[in-house]
């Protein structure tokens, strides 16, 4: 029972975050536009930011917080939830990437925004298919995927 409510938490929050992942570059573009720097812009930038702060960030603590307790719930200590950790790794260097963005727009004006928009969008959808791919297929990693250090536990200290 704590698993199915955990698992759906996690669902719904991935699904913001997720969402939020893949909308906010655009958004950071479109404000960074000179011909909305008056009003429209003013208006765009608080939207942006409230977005950030108020549900996309949130969305990814719960999201990763329903994660971490359904790792112990679930006992899901294979091959495919660590290749999924790195890809999660991944997706919150971007969020901190959009974080920054949202910070230093009007000071900081990226040479080529459209395209970096369009990058970092196909960037993000390309981890959350992998982390889907590996959540909901499970595939069974051979353990030769790891590199030697990952597999030996540590010496104990002398
Ligand atoms: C630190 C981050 C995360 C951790 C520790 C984590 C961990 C887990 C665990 C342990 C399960 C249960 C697996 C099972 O029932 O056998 C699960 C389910 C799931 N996770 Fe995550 N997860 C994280 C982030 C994400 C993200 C970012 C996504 C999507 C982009 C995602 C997608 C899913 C899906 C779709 C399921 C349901 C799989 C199923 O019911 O078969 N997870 N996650």
């Amino acid at each position: 029972m704590t698993a199915a409510w955990l698992k759906l938490i996690h669902v719904a929050a991935l699904s913001a975050w997720c969402a939020g992942l893949i909308f906010l570059p655009g958004l950071i573009r479109r404000q960074a536009r000179p011909d909305l720097a008056e009003e429209g812009g003013v208006h765009l930038r608080g939207f942006v930011r409230a977005c950030y702060l108020m549900v996309v960030s949130p969305a990814a603590v719960i999201a990763i917080g329903s994660g971490m307790a359904l790792l112990f719930v679930r006992e899901a200590f294979a091959g495919w939830m660590f290749v999924k950790l790195a890809a999660v790794g991944a997706m919150v260097m971007l969020h901190v990437h959009h974080g920054r963005a949202i910070r230093t727009t009007g000071r900081r004006v990226p040479r080529a925004p459209a395209l970096e928009a369009i990058l970092l969008q196909l960037a993000t959808v390309g981890l959350v298919l992998a982390v889907l791919w590996l959540a909901l297929g499970k595939p069974d990693l051979d353990d030769s995927l790891f590199p030697d250090w990952a597999r030996r536990p540590r010496p104990a200290a002398a």
